[in-house]
Parts: structure tokens; C-alpha cells; sequence
């Protein structure tokens, strides 16, 4: 519910148009899903130093990272979920709008809170990004060892484990790290972002 019936907008001079001119790249949000231990972070940690290295005014939002922040009031219900997402994504639509490649490094397990942040963004600019994995080979991996504590019963609402997670229907991109290396699934980012003229 919005309280703030009696703020009106400010607009700045500087526009969008103006700051992909100078950037010689579009603002756009990178949205990586899926479940822990997928590979969100890594690809987006590596996709992040090749846009580096090419110049791009790129960033990250992490889940865990904000967690400690902004989200720290947060846990894993699924309202507490939602609003997670609600929030990151306010976040990414201002550094999108700041010309900004913004990567977000979300499990974000519900498709209408990812579709929620697709229709608050102007078309082509959400690029829903699935990091697809088979829930064995994440609990193989188990980086932080989560997925045991989870199956002793220690956390509760586990993503994968007791608490869902839904495939995005129609992502622009697929990128399998359980088939694929990490230097390919950047590549396969980077040839997307070429074709469609993002960069
Ligand atoms: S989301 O579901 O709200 O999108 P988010 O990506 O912010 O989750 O945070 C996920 C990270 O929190 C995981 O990578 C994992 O390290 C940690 N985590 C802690 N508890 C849970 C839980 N119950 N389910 C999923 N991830 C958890």
C-alpha cells in the first residue's frame, strides 16, 4: 500500500538514454533463478568481470549479501520471500535506470514475484536467466552444507527440500552448469547480450 499520497515525482535531467550513450551499453536487469547451490553466484560473479574487462558499468545484488542488509529483517517464509524479491526488485529497477548491467543472484522460487518485478520493468529489460541444475547435483555440491542441515532437520522451509520452487515457464535464457562449463555458461550470456543488441 503506498502512504505517500501527497509525494509527487522528481524527475532529473539526466536521463536513461543519455547515461547507454555514454555507457555504449543498455541499463538492463540480469535476473538469475534457481535453486541453491545452482550456480547463481558463481556465473554472475564471472559474467560480472568479462562485462568488467569490456568496460560495462556493471553490478551485483546477492541474496545472501542483502540478507545482511536491507533484508536482514527477512527469513524464508513465503511472505517473507516475497517481500525479499519486492524489495531487490525496486533495487535493480533504480540501478537498471542508472545504466547499470545489474545481475541479481536470487533463488526467487516464486514465478509471480519474478513475473511481479518482469511487469514493473519496461520490455527488454528483465532477463530472466534460469540456472538450471538437478536438486541432486546441488545437494551433491552443497557448498555451504545447507541441504544437510536441512534433510537433519535443522532448517526449516529448504528450498528444494520442504519449501517449492517454480521453473520459469518462458526464460530468455537457459544456462545448464550441471552440462556446461563456467567459461561457457558466460559466453553463452555474453553471445545473448551481443545478438539482442544489449551490448
Ligand atoms: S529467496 O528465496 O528469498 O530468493 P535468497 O536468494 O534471498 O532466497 O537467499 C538464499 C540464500 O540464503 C541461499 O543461498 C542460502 O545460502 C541461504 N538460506 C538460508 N536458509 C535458507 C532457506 N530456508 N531456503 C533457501 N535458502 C536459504
Amino acid at each position: 500500500m503506498n502512504k505517500n499520497k501527497n509525494v509527487v515525482w522528481h524527475n532529473t535531467e539526466i536521463n536513461l538514454d543519455m547515461r547507454e550513450k555514454q555507457n555504449h551499453h543498455k541499463g538492463i536487469v540480469i535476473w538469475f533463478t534457481g535453486l541453491s547451490g545452482s550456480g547463481k553466484s558463481t556465473v554472475a560473479t564471472e559474467l560480472q568481470k568479462a562485462l568488467f574487462e569490456r568496460g560495462c558499468n556493471v553490478y551485483i545484488l546477492d541474496g545472501d549479501n542483502v540478507r545482511h542488509g536491507l533484508n536482514s529483517d527477512l527469513g524464508f517464509s513465503e511472505e517473507d520471500r516475497e517481500e525479499n524479491i519486492r524489495r531487490i526488485g525496486e533495487v535493480a529497477k533504480l540501478f537498471m535506470e542508472s545504466g547499470t548491467i545489474t545481475l541479481c543472484s536470487f533463488i526467487s522460487p516464486f514465478r509471480k514475484d519474478r513475473d511481479k518485478i518482469r511487469n514493473n520493468l519496461p520490455i527488454g529489460r528483465f532477463i530472466e536467466t534460469y540456472i538450471d541444475a538437478p536438486l541432486d547435483i546441488c545437494e551433491k555440491r552443497d557448498p555451504k552444507g545447507l541441504y544437510k542441515k536441512a534433510r537433519n532437520g535443522e532448517i526449516k522451509d529448504f528450498t528444494g527440500i520442504n519449501s517449492p520452487y517454480e521453473k520459469p515457464e518462458n526464460p530468455e535464457l537457459i544456462i545448464q552448469t550441471f552440462k556446461y562449463s563456467l567459461e561457457e555458461n558466460v559466453i553463452q550470456i555474453i553471445e545473448y547480450l551481443e545478438k539482442n543488441g544489449y551490448i
